[in-house]
């Protein structure tokens, strides 16, 4: 449980009248002459992301010396402009610099802030593909995010636990760090003899060589860049392939090895438990990492292989793979809308111990509408939750999953679990917003439920129908 302090929303845009805040953007002022912007346009992270192009694929090639924890990469981006840039921004806080080319010709560039502000030689064309090559080096350090807790490169005793929700990408590639921008991704990561590096999918090949190992994985379906992982530390292996083909590796540290077995060993049945509700699952590669990072204090749901700072329990796991359809599959455009993961990974555990002789969810939505109405609960209405420091509280999990038990409630178990699949076949590796969740609800059911949503996700205080 994280501590939620009691934030007003005090932005520089807040005394500026609405109009004017449109015009100038979200983001800040609209750069005029081609430069995209330093931002993706999201409010609750103004700086995240950047404009005018669109990243297609990120070649990460590391190496990390876990012993003076230097970082020594390169990161090649295949991208495309999407407006005429005559320069344009990526994510990267700090870390230093050394080259950098945009199709493979040396391009200018500066820091300024966690924005990497690149010219190229020439402009680059409205639809141009492009390439950029950046050399860097330095100590990757972990962001600290408005809720007080951290995330990107966070250092271990044996590695490093590399999770990038909201914002951390950034503090180990040079990225366009929104989850509207997913890519496809490879990873060379080379490591100390005895350490294992974990990233996203498939395990192309380790090569070790003069003490060190190199590691190869890739990951092909589109990833948001906070869904990246390249986690490293002394792991013991275990890799098969479950009856539907899916390639499991999991990753686990000695220390958590016992507690973690019993959880782990329940990866395939879980997988298969969410497929038959969801739909297929959506990757071709699976696993897990356990990781022992006694500071973190929270798992992510990197793609195609969930990492824990400790053994999960088995709703943790649950959460984390039906995260795979909710989240990573189906992508948020906008950090408001993070209910469409938490809501979604919360309610897949509560419907999991329904089905394996827990509580039903209808009991576990009663103990929580139980709660008082001062109760922390219902200290804001997860639609909208109203900045970045509230991401991850209490009211985006479980009175998201609250809202779409009213859900079924409201259309029966039948068309509750057709909307369900039907949003993650229709938005597979895409995105999708509250207000087609909305719209799809409505179509697929046949009956009016934009109150239900306006009481559940965006009314203050707590609902009064239940
Ligand atoms: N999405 C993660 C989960 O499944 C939580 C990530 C929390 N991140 C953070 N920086 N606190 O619940
Ligand atoms: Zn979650």
């Amino acid at each position: 449980p994280r501590r939620q302090p009691a934030r007003r929303r005090t932005t520089a845009l807040a005394t500026v009248p609405v109009a004017v805040a449109a015009l100038l953007g979200a983001a800040g002022p609209a750069a005029p002459g081609g430069t995209g912007g330093s931002g993706a346009g999201d409010p609750y992270f103004p700086l995240s992301g950047n404009g005018g192009y669109h990243v297609r694929h990120y070649g990460l090639t590391l190496r990390y010396d876990t012993a003076s924890r230097r970082l020594d990469a390169t990161a090649e981006l295949s991208a495309r402009a999407t407006e005429r840039l005559t320069r344009f921004d990526l994510d990267l806080k700090g870390l230093t610099v050394t080259a950098v080319t945009v199709d493979h010709r040396a391009a200018a560039f500066r820091r300024d802030g966690q924005e990497l502000v690149v010219t190229p030689r020439r402009a680059l064309r409205a639809g141009q593909p492009f390439r950029v090559r950046v050399a860097y080096h330095g100590t990757p350090k972990p962001v600290t995010d408005p809720d007080g807790s951290a995330d990107g490169w966070i250092p271990t005793d044996d590695g490093a636990f590399v999770a990038g929700e909201p914002q951390g990408a950034m503090t180990w590639f040079p990225v366009n760090g929104h989850p509207k921008d997913k890519a496809s991704y490879d990873f060379t990561i080379t490591v100390p003899r005895g350490r294992t590096a974990v990233a996203n999918g498939i395990l192309l090949g380790q090569r070790t060589a003069h003490g060190r190992t190199t590691f190869r994985w890739r990951e092909t379906q589109p990833m948001a860049a906070y869904l990246a992982t390249a986690t490293i530390g002394r792991f013991r292996v275990e890799r098969y392939t479950t009856r539907d083909g899916i390639q499991v590796y999991n990753a686990v540290d000695a220390r958590e090895a016992r507690a973690a077995a019993p959880v782990l060993k329940r990866l395939p049945a879980v997988l298969e438990w969410e497929s038959r509700l969801f739909g297929p699952y959506p990757f071709r590669a699976a696993g897990s990492i356990v990781d022992h990072a006694p500071d973190v204090g929270y798992a992510l749901e990197t793609q195609t292989r969930p990492l824990y700072d400790s053994a999960p329990t088995l709703d943790t796991l649950v959460h984390e793979s039906a995260h795979q359809w909710f989240g990573d599959s189906v992508s948020l455009t906008a950090w408001k809308d993070i209910w469409l993961n938490e809501g979604f990974a919360t309610y897949a555990e509560w419907l999991y111990a329904e089905q394996h002789g827990g509580d039903s969810a209808q009991r576990t939505f009663d103990a929580l509408y139980a709660r008082p109405a001062g109760d922390g609960l219902w200290a804001y209405p997860p639609g909208d939750p109203g900045s970045g420091a509230r991401l991850f509280g209490t009211p985006v999990y479980a009175r998201g999953a609250m809202a779409l038990h009213e859900l079924r409630r409201a259309v029966g178990d039948r068309d509750f679990l057709l909307i369900l699949r039907s949003w993650a076949a229709g938005h597979r590796g895409g995105h999708g917003t509250t207000a087609q969740f909305v719209r799809l609800a409505e179509a697929k059911s046949g009956k009016p439920l934009k109150g239900l949503f306006q009481t559940w996700l965006y009314t203050p205080g707590k609902p009064n129908s239940a």
